[in-house]
C-alpha cells in the first residue's frame, strides 16, 4: 500500500547499465547509475535531486517516468508501480528533459503544442488559451508561427517546457529545465515553476538540477547525490544548518607551489577546492571551527603565498556537496566522463 500523500516512492531502486568493451570482445562491465535509492515525496512538494554530470539524475527521472526499467528495487508513482504498470502512470505524469530536441521540425510551434493537447484531449478552447499563456511565459509568443525546424536549441528547449505543463499533469518530471539557458530565461522559467506549484497545490514536481543555485532557491527539499547514491536529503536551509559548527571561508591568493598539498595537511580544514585562474588562486574552506583559520594563514604565509582577499561567508548547497563528497560539485564532470 502507498502511503497517503507521497507522489513517488522509491526502495532500494537500483539500475545497472551493461556495457561492452570494445577492444575485449564479449566482456562488459557493469555501471551503477542508481544505487539502492530510497526516497519519498511528498504531494505538492517541489522536489530537487542535485548533483554533478553523471550521479544518475536522468536515470532516476527516466525510471519514474517509466522510460527505462530498473534493474531491482521498487519505485511507485501515485502509488502506481511503475514496472508493473507503466501505462497508468504513463496517463498521469509529464515529463520534460532540458537536453531533448524534439519536436516535429515541420510543423510550427503552435502545432506542435496543439498536437499535443489534442492527445491529451485537453478541449479546443482550453488548449489555445493555455499554448498562448505558456508561450507568453517562455518568451516564445512572437515565434508560435515559425517552424519548429527553424528555432534554435535554446528555443526548442522554451517550447517543450511549454509542453510539460500544457496537460497540468499530477506529477511533472523536469530534466535540468534550465540548461544552457540564459540567466533571464532561466530565472522566468523558475519564477513559473514555483507559480505553478502554488496555484496547483496538489500537484507534484521533481526537478534534477546540477545548479546548486537552482536547487537551492527553488526546491523544498533537496537530495543530494552523487554516483547513483543519496547522500543526503533535506530542505536546503536543513542541509546547510548541517554545517553550521564549521566556517566556510574564500581566498584568494597569489603563489607558487601546492597549495593543495599544504591544506591537505593543514590542521583544522575538514574539506577545500583549490581553483587557479590565470595566477590567482581561489580557496574554499570549510574549516573545523574559525580558529582554524590562523595557522592556516601562517602556513600559506610559510610558503610564500600572498593572501588577496578573505572572506567568511554562509554555507551554500556547494559546501555541503564538498563536504559530503570531498570536491566540488562541477569537478564530477571529467569524473563523470572517466568513469
Ligand atoms: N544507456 C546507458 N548505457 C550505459 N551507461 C549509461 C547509460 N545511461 C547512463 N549511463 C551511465 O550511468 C551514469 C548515470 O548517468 P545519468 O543518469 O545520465 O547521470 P546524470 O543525468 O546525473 O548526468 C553515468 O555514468 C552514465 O555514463
Ligand atoms: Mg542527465
Amino acid at each position: 500500500m502507498a502511503l497517503q500523500g507521497f507522489s513517488i516512492e522509491t526502495q532500494d531502486l537500483t539500475r545497472v547499465f551493461r556495457v561492452k568493451r570494445r577492444e575485449a570482445r564479449g566482456q562488459s562491465r557493469e555501471i551503477v547509475a542508481l544505487d539502492r535509492v530510497t526516497l519519498t515525496v511528498r504531494r505538492g512538494e517541489l522536489f530537487g535531486v542535485l548533483g554533478p554530470n553523471g550521479a544518475g539524475k536522468t536515470t532516476l527521472i527516466k525510471i519514474l517516468a517509466t522510460l527505462l526499467s530498473p534493474t531491482s528495487g521498487t519505485a511507485r508513482v501515485l502509488g502506481i508501480d511503475v514496472a508493473q504498470n507503466p501505462w497508468e502512470v504513463r496517463r498521469r505524469i509529464g515529463m520534460v528533459s532540458g537536453g531533448e530536441s524534439s519536436g516535429y521540425g515541420l510543423l510550427t510551434v503552435e502545432e506542435n503544442l496543439w498536437m499535443f493537447a489534442q492527445f491529451y484531449g485537453i478541449p479546443g478552447r482550453e488548449a489555445r488559451r493555455r499554448i498562448r499563456e505558456l508561450l507568453a511565459i517562455v518568451g516564445l509568443a512572437d515565434r508560435a508561427r515559425t517552424k519548429v525546424y527553424h528555432l534554435s536549441s535554446g528555443m526548442r528547449q522554451k517550447m517543450n517546457f511549454a509542453r510539460g505543463f500544457l496537460t497540468e499533469p499530477e506529477v511533472l518530471f523536469l530534466d535540468e529545465p534550465t540548461i544552457g539557458l540564459d540567466v533571464g530565461t532561466a530565472r522566468a522559467l523558475r519564477t513559473y515553476i514555483r507559480e505553478w506549484l502554488d496555484e496547483h497545490p496538489d500537484r507534484t514536481i521533481l526537478l534534477t538540477t546540477h545548479y546548486m543555485h537552482e536547487a537551492d532557491e527553488l526546491c523544498d527539499r533537496v537530495a543530494i547525490i552523487d554516483r547513483g547514491r543519496v547522500l543526503a536529503c533535506d530542505a536546503p536551509a536543513a542541509l546547510k544548518r548541517g554545517l553550521q559548527g564549521e566556517a566556510v571561508f574564500r581566498l584568494t591568493v597569489d603563489g607558487e607551489g601546492d597549495l593543495g598539498a599544504l591544506l591537505a595537511n593543514a590542521h583544522g580544514v575538514v574539506r577545500f577546492t583549490a581553483e587557479a585562474r590565470d595566477g590567482p588562486t581561489e580557496l574554499s574552506l570549510i574549516l573545523a571551527d574559525e580558529g582554524a583559520l590562523v595557522p592556516v594563514l601562517a602556513a600559506l604565509q610559510g610558503a610564500g603565498a600572498r593572501l588577496l582577499s578573505l572572506e567568511k561567508r554562509e554555507p551554500t548547497l556547494e559546501d555541503v556537496f564538498l563536504r559530503l563528497v570531498g570536491r566540488a560539485l562541477s569537478e564530477g564532470e571529467a569524473d563523470a566522463a572517466s568513469r
